[in-house]
């Protein structure tokens, strides 16, 4: 694979440029986002084409699948990724994080491992694929909440509970403080009818926080260009800066000041 070379001007406007990605898996080999440095490279570049400054180094912390995957090793990662890119002189921002699946022992974990924050603030990346909300799920939700930790719940829109059911959890949960980040690959319907008319819905009536690409690797960057894209046509490029510019900025820095 080659990496293609810088193009003279970005394909992003200039008023669409410095958007940060809240959550992709960038760090190569540690889950089943990209797996080679290569990788990482190309899809950096893409991003970087689409109007991305930065990103967020989310990779799934799934004790069961990826034990390696704890804080210590996270922040290591990103800091040779760090290194790798200078030496390249490329220039994209990277913060640390994770993408913490819920499970019945997240709350034992967390407390064993510490908590993958975003980048230097309190917010923390969770995700859950349930085709129900158990009641360990809202424990989680909760144990953080406790700890003046912010929980951002990833990609609400393509969780397993159906429709009626999910926007009612969704409601309540916003309402407890928990805040959602949807995905650009749902914009673009590469995610199914269903989660698209649902992300629709949640951006349309205000319930995101932020979106993100949660790219994982170099063949997954157009469906994400596409919905960002397809957002910018439909809703503006006001709510484009909003989701990936100002949102994720905020989310950054949330709780930076809490003891
Ligand atoms: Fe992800």
């Amino acid at each position: 694979m080659t990496i293609p070379a810088d193009p003279p001007l970005p394909l992003a406007p200039p008023e669409l440029t410095g958007l940060i990605d809240l959550h992709c898996h960038l760090l190569p080999g540690i889950d089943d986002g990209c797996q080679t440095l290569t990788q990482t490279l190309v899809t950096i570049t893409a991003l970087r084409l689409a109007g991305f400054q930065g990103s967020v180094c989310t990779p799934h912390v799934v004790a069961r699948l990826y034990p390696r995957n704890v804080p210590a090793n996270i922040q290591r990662g990103v800091q040779w990724l760090e290194r790798e890119l200078a030496e390249r002189e490329v220039s994209h921002q990277l913060w640390p994080g994770g993408e913490v699946r819920i499970a019945r022992d997240t709350i034992a974990w967390l407390e064993e491992q510490g908590v993958p924050t975003l980048g230097t603030g309190r917010a923390v990346l969770i995700d859950w694929w349930g085709s129900d909300w158990p009641p360990f799920c809202d424990q989680v939700c909760q144990y953080l909440l406790d700890h003046h930790y912010q929980p951002v719940l990833a990609h609400p829109e393509r969780m397993g509970l159906e429709a009626p059911r999910l926007l009612s959890l969704l409601d309540d949960l916003r309402a407890r403080g928990v805040w959602l980040q949807g995905n650009l690959n749902s914009f673009a319907g590469g995610e199914g009818p269903e989660a698209r008319d649902l992300a629709v819905s949640l951006l349309g009536s205000g319930r995101y926080q932020a979106l993100a690409s949660d790219t994982h690797g170099p063949d997954s960057v157009a469906g994400r260009r596409d919905g960002l894209r397809w957002i910018r046509q439909q809703f503006g490029d006001q709510v484009v800066l909003d989701m990936l510019r100002h949102g994720p900025r905020r989310i950054l820095h949330w709780g930076e000041q809490v003891a």
